[in-house]
């Protein structure tokens, strides 16, 4: 069940350009956390009264089970991310979470494919950090605007998959889209996972309905409450098995969905 607690800022980094990495003591949420949820927060300042007022939702990047810590990386976009960067070590965060259903990883995959575009690459680490306890043959495409953008680059490094990456700038791989590989993938491949930009997860989309790849996409659409009740996070889904579409709630039926039932605007 989903704790609400206010507790201190243990760390912040910038790790890139508006790029930043908060981690904070929670053992309460972490010990529920699962990989690909998220936490809805609200920073605790005296001088900033109710603004923002809303919540923000950040994924979980780390969840440290042993230390009661989670890492959140997130990148300042506009008004609540530029306050949240401010904050410093001893600050207050007001947390809820763990929220939504994360990935599901199944024993019948074995060669996955997961695509990070951008910020979307920061709930990505636990999910293949798994993915490689479980033995599975992953492919990892990480697309981002430059080098320095490319989250969790050294750690993803250290396992033992394939890893391809693409920048806009062209300062670290190939240059252009991440989704470009997708044409030259050399192997079949039994799943993929994706998070990112949403016109990125569409291409994702159509190759795996033509490719007939089943798969997860996590959806950072923009959220009220967190917890179902303002439809402010509503997002188009195709009906099981069926023509049409329905509406779903991105903060409890997602944030994760079938990679292949997500209608993205079309
Ligand atoms: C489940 C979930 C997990 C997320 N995880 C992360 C994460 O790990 N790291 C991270 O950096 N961001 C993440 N986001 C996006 C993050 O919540 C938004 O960037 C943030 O709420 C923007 O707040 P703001 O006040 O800075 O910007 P606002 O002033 O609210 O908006 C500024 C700009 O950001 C855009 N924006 C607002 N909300 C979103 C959104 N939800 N997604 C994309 N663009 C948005 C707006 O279109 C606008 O252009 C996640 C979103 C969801 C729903
Ligand atoms: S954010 Fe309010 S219903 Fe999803």
């Amino acid at each position: 069940m989903a704790q609400r607690v206010i507790k201190e800022i243990i760390d912040q980094q910038k790790i890139g350009p508006g790029y930043f990495k908060l981690v904070i003591k929670v053992p309460e949420i972490v010990a529920q956390a699962k990989i690909g949820q998220f936490v809805h927060i609200k920073w605790v300042a005296e001088d900033s009264g109710a603004d923002p007022l809303l919540r923000r939702p950040i994924s979980l990047n780390r969840i440290n089970p042993a230390e009661g810590t989670m890492t959140l990386v997130y990148r300042v976009v506009g008004r609540g991310t530029k306050v949240l960067s401010k904050l410093t070590a001893g600050d207050k965060l007001d947390i809820m979470g763990p929220l939504g259903t994360g990935f599901s990883i199944s024993e019948d995959t074995n060669r996955v494919l997961v695509i990070g575009g951008g910020v979307g690459i920061a709930p990505l680490y636990p999910l293949v950090n798994e993915l490689v306890k479980q033995n599975k043959e992953v492919i990892l495409l990480l697309g981002a605007e430059s080098a320095e953008e490319v989250i969790d680059l050294s750690s993803f490094e250290e396992f033992d998959l394939e890893l391809k990456v693409a920048t806009m700038d062209g300062s670290l791989g190939r240059e252009g889209f991440v989704t470009d590989y997708l044409a030259e993938l050399e192997q079949e491949i039994d799943y993929i996972y994706t998070c990112g930009p949403m016109p990125m997860m569409k291409v994702i989309r159509d190759w795996a309905i033509d490719s007939n790849v089943a798969g997860q996409a996590s959806l950072e659409e923009r959220m009220g409450c967190g917890t179902g009740a303002c439809l402010s996070c509503v997002c188009q889904v195709k009906i099981d098995g069926k023509d049409g579409w329905t509406y779903k709630k991105a903060c409890t039926a997602g944030p994760v969905f079938p990679l292949r039932e997500v209608i993205f605007d079309e």
